[in-house]
């Protein structure tokens, strides 16, 4: 197959981590038999040094043509003056809304051999495997916002029937293919957005997946549970703020934030692919930087936007049997032995070529 990835590097240790995610692909390419071809574009605060935007109309047009999206990470202490106009998050937040990426899977699952880099004890960890799905392109986050002559500030937050229903409709789908389970997370009991949330949901539910297992939680218990319980849930479904919070919360029971990919889904057009974690200036340039969730994310694109189950699954065991084998970047050694960027991501490549 021939397929055409645009790659937005971004900030801080992107760059680092999307040209060995590219490198993969190549060599997935050459054993599989496809052509992959990559265009490299500005996002974030490279593109606002470059030409004053985080995401100029070319750069979304060119995305538009592509068959995915890698992404590496946006932001650092440079661009991040609190009363800036201008920041690296909106180029993220804008190429998410202009390409309507309305459902991000962020699955959290503990490599067992990582499990010591878990701050919670390992026997709560025990068969974790949760799929979070995250509302991405509505609520808070794109509400009407501003600060009135009074300095009170404001940020309105929507939901539409339908944007609920086919966030719902993705995690029910998801939960069917894999235990069954779907929990809805919202903050019905004090929120009017959330309790549309909650009847669209179970209405939906009742209607067309009454085989699963379904489970509404408040968003206050459900930050409880993911420490107490976390191995009790498979997918879970909420809005976009939630998400935010709740993904960053569980993806710390893994112990391993530099493991963890994410996609962002549409209907139709390119997916956006790239890691939980972010530009992590404080190690950008070092060559340290944790490569596996940038490919990761890059088996979730060969997934979900290219339908190459096998070329994904051979990527995610050339990780699982790097990691098995003991290699370790800084931050998964625990203080112990470790390698750099470029070792870990040769040792992927070698197993993935052997
Ligand atoms: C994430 C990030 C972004 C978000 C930021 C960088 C805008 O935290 O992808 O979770 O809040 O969505
Ligand atoms: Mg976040």
């Amino acid at each position: 197959m021939n397929a055409h990835f645009v790659t937005l590097p971004g900030d801080g240790i992107g760059p680092e981590v999307v040209a060995e995610a590219t490198a993969v692909l190549s060599v997935v390419a050459a054993r599989f038999g496809h052509t992959f071809t990559f265009e490299e574009r500005l996002i974030g605060g490279a593109a606002i040094d470059a030409g004053g935007h985080p995401l100029a109309p070319e750069t979304v047009a060119a995305c538009r043509q592509a068959d995915a999206l890698l992404l590496g990470a946006v932001g650092g202490p440079r661009w991040d003056r609190p009363d800036a106009a201008v920041r690296p998050e909106q180029g993220l937040l804008g190429i998410r809304r202009q390409l309507g990426l309305f459902a991000n899977l962020r699955p959290i699952r503990v490599f067992p051999e990582l499990a010591g880099a878990s701050p919670l004890r390992r026997e709560i960890l025990a068969g974790v495997d949760i799929l979070f799905v995250r509302e991405l392109t509505g609520g808070i986050y794109f509400g009407e916002a501003g600060t009135r002559a009074d300095g009170v500030a404001f940020q309105v937050m929507e939901y539409r029937p339908d944007e609920v229903e086919r966030i719902v409709r993705v995690a029910a789908d998801a939960a069917r293919a894999r235990r069954g389970k779907l929990t809805m997370v919202d903050k019905a009991n004090v929120l009017e957005p959330s309790r549309l949330w909650r009847r669209v949901s179970g209405d939906l539910v009742a209607a067309e997946y009454s085989d699963l297992d379904y489970d509404v939680v408040l968003v206050d218990a459900m930050a409880m549970y993911l420490l107490s319980r976390p191995g009790d849930f498979d997918v879970v479904v909420t809005s976009n703020l939630f998400g935010d919070i709740l993904t960053d919360e569980a993806s710390m029971i893994t112990g391993s934030l530099g493991m963890l990919p994410s996609a962002s889904l549409g209907s139709g057009g390119p997916g956006l692919f790239e890691p939980v974690h972010g530009s992590a200036p404080d190690i950008a340039g070092t060559g340290v930087a944790n490569p596996l969730a940038m490919i990761l994310a890059a088996a979730m694109a060969l997934r979900h936007s290219l339908h190459l189950e096998e070329e994904a699954k051979a990527v995610e065991s050339a990780v699982a049997s790097v990691i098995a084998s003991g290699l370790r970047t800084p931050d998964i050694a625990a203080g112990g032995d470790s390698v750099g960027t470029k070792e870990m991501s040769a040792a992927v490549i070698a197993a993935l070529s052997g």
